[in-house]
């Protein structure tokens, strides 16, 4: 069983490139740019393109952009080989400003918070993408969104799939639409060529709704069962994949739907950390009938499946608690159903 003993353990397997993509980068053409990088995805994100790039023994940048609000995100990325670039991508004149390259990861955007400012959500989610859109007009781009666009389905569907109409529930979900179509009408008015990436929750073992289910667990609190099940990916995978489907962007846009392959009940989640952490369950909440669940089928034809199995994330997430690991303190929420956050 693989334990994970510290931060700087956790981040180098995190960014371990894949070595489907090493051989992309050595087909890739240009630099890649990563807007919104100095998050909870971003930074291993960036390091482990750097890493492909190596392995790939070609020469390529990888430049980081976001405001960096927190300096030690941007001291990280320096150290891992990323040029970093501070930029608000809400400053229209800074956007045009930065340097035009072929691959752009867009990953910046707004949730938490958006319940009283609602405004600044819509700005970020879907006015920032018409400056970017517009700039980066002759880029691939890969557009981090969320399967929060579908409309809640109930287990027996097997999740929505890309086809599926959207029909976002709250504020936060629909200007996550809104900036799919800024990014849709943009690479039709501007020629951008566009790949929708609909994740469903990335697990890292410091947050994520695997790392939110076993801390209620080990601290002997009910676990939240109102969303009674859910989709996860292990977070460099979902990184590769997003690096990945730069090559999978056209004009009009490509929409891919990405976690992992199982749909996952929060009580056998629950149960699980039970055994392995040695305690008792209780729940909370009335499970829904309905939930958001996301089919990435599409996503495994074109990339395989993920290389971390459910059980590995697991066990990693149950080490992780018991060790005294770091929590980042920022609770995904996965049990809001009302698209109200
Ligand atoms: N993590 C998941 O499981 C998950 C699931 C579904 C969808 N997503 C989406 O995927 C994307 C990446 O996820 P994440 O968890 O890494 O998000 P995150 O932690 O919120 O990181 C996004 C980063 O974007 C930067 N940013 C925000 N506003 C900006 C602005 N005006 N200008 C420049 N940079 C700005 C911020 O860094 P600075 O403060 O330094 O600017 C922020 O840390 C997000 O859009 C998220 O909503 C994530």
């Amino acid at each position: 069983m693989q334990v994970i003993e510290n931060e700087e353990m956790l981040d180098k397997l995190l960014s371990e490139p894949s070595a489907d993509l090493i051989e992309m980068m050595k087909r890739l053409d240009g630099d890649i740019m990563i807007l919104g990088i100095n998050g909870k995805m971003g930074l291993t994100m960036g390091r482990q393109a750097v890493a492909a790039i190596k392995a790939a023994g070609v020469s390529k940048k990888v430049i980081g952009v976001s405001r960096f609000s927190d300096e030690t995100g941007r001291e990280k990325l320096e150290e891992w080989g990323i040029q970093t670039i501070a930029c608000d991508l809400l400053d229209r004149s800074a956007v045009a400003a930065l340097p035009k390259v072929p691959n752009i990861i867009f990953m910046a955007g707004r949730k938490f918070g958006t319940g009283g400012s609602e405004d600044l959500t819509w700005a970020m989610n879907a006015l920032s993408p018409a400056y970017v859109g517009e700039h980066f007009n002759e880029s691939r781009i890969v557009v981090f969104s969320t399967g929060c666009v579908y409309p809640l389905v109930g287990v027996g569907s097997g999740g929505s799939v890309e086809q599926d109409a959207p029909e976002p529930v709250g504020e936060y979900s629909q200007s996550c639409l809104g900036r799919e179509r800024i990014f849709q009408w943009c690479s039709r008015v501007h020629g951008a060529k566009v790949l929708l990436f609909r994740l469903n929750y990335a697990v890292d073992l410091r947050y994520g709704v695997l790392h939110d289910i076993a801390q209620q667990v080990w601290n002997e609190q009910p676990v939240n069962n109102t969303v009674g099940h859910f989709n996860v990916i292990w977070q460099g995978d979902a990184n590769s994949f997003a690096l990945r489907a730069l090559e999978h962007a056209t004009a009009p846009p490509t929409t891919l739907n990405v976690s992992g392959p199982e749909i996952i009940p929060v009580e056998y989640i629950a149960e699980r950390f039970g055994e392995i952490l040695g305690k008792k369950i209780t729940y909370t909440g009335i499970s829904a009938d309905k939930c958001y669940l996301n089919n990435a089928a599409k996503a495994f034809s074109l990339f395989g499946y993920p290389r971390v199995s459910l059980e590995k994330m697991i066990s990693m997430q149950a080490q992780w608690l018991m060790k005294g690991g770091r929590s980042l303190g920022k609770p995904t929420h996965f049990e809001v159903n009302t698209g109200k956050f």
